[in-house]
């Protein structure tokens, strides 16, 4: 999961080239790592070497909300290769705007609803504030 989110970030970045094939395959691993997440922590999810936070049994429906999002994010930026098969056009970079829907309002949004009218760009930077919103709650501290 890194390592999809390197590649599509470096695109976005200019540090590796555009490759609408490769940014697809990158955004649907996390949508397919989103749909395992649920499963994946079902039932009992301490085990011994996970840093799985026990948490996650009490706060289920917070932990697979988060899962939830991180692939409807995902298959945002999916779709947008689809859109996009030669280049990394202006319509799915973030405008001026956008920035301010990524602060303290973020966690108001609906993900399922919004995402349809915003950028690839802004999708990807919403679906990296999930990987660290949910590790910060769900996954223990390295001591
Ligand atoms: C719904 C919760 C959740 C989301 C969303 C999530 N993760 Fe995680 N992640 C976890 C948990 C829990 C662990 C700890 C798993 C363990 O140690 O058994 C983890 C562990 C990891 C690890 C360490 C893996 C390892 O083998 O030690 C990496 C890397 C990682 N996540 C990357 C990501 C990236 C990148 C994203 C976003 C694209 C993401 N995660 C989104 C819950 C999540």
């Amino acid at each position: 999961m890194a390592a999809a989110a390197k590649t599509i970030n470096a695109m976005f970045k200019g540090s590796s080239a555009y490759d609408a094939k490769a940014f697809k395959a990158a955004a649907d691993i996390e949508s397919h790592s989103a749909k395992s997440l649920s499963s994946l922590f079902a039932g009992s999810v301490t085990a011994p070497g996970s840093k799985a936070s026990a948490s996650i049994e009490a706060e289920r429906e917070q932990f697979d909300k988060l899962a939830a999002d991180l692939g409807v994010y995902a298959s945002a930026v999916s779709a947008a290769a689809d859109r996009n098969p030669d280049a990394l056009s202006p319509q799915m970079r973030m405008q001026g705007g956008d920035a301010m829907m990524g602060g303290p309002l973020a966690k108001k949004t609906q993900a399922a609803r919004d995402v349809a009218s915003m950028p690839a760009e802004h999708a990807f930077h919403l679906m990296l504030q999930t990987c660290t919103s949910c590790h910060a709650k769900f996954r223990t501290k390295d001591e």
